[in-house]
């Protein structure tokens, strides 16, 4: 049985902002790239990513990535979303996972989603021409090129993954998750 019948065409939406046009790039990328480095694998292959990957939680513990999740929350999410239309009350974002991985050649991530986030991303530490894309699969198709201080953000419903890295240069990145602070279900019912 049909019960959708009615759909329309529509465009996903991925947000890129460009960190090279702030003050402290330069810092942020060395300091991002000395902390995931100085973690190394940390989870053995795993997860979706099997390429060298940390631990999830990487903004509890370096100061580098609480400072891209500030430019993140600050000044990229509020492009995302409208808020031209209504916007106020006081709200919490937070960051429910932040980690960082090195894609080095024969690397890949396999398809997934992260629902259950409101929001993903994934800033490129270093990328090269050569580098692997991220190839978005549903609800639409789209592949996008990485490139070193961008960063991309979607909602955390599409699905996602990384073809095979061919190149000889590592590709570094740090992605992670973003949730708005919602009330305790279980007060409520
Ligand atoms: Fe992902």
């Amino acid at each position: 049985m049909k019960i959708h019948s009615v759909s329309f065409e529509d465009k996903m939406r991925i947000l890129e902002f460009d960190f090279k046009t702030l003050r402290n790039f330069e810092k942020i990328n060395n300091d991002l790239e000395k902390d995931i480095l100085s973690r190394g694998d940390e989870q053995n292959k795993k997860t979706n990513v099997k390429a060298m990957m940390t631990s999830w939680q990487m903004a509890d513990q370096f100061k580098s990535f609480q400072d891209l999740l500030k430019v993140i929350v600050i000044h990229v999410l509020p492009k995302y979303d409208n808020l031209e239309i209504v916007s106020g009350g006081n709200a919490k974002i937070i960051a429910t996972g932040m980690w960082g991985a090195i894609y080095r050649k024969g690397d890949y991530t396999i398809e997934h989603n992260h629902i259950g986030s409101q929001y993903s991303f994934v800033y490129y530490v270093k990328s090269e021409k050569d580098a692997a894309p991220i190839i978005f699969t549903s609800p639409g198709k789209i592949e996008l090129k990485p490139c070193t201080g961008n960063l991309l953000l979607w909602d955390g419903r599409y699905n996602h993954m990384v073809p095979e890295h061919i190149s000889d240069n590592p590709r570094i990145i740090v992605a992670g998750n973003l949730n708005w602070q919602l009330p305790d279900k279980r007060k409520y019912v």
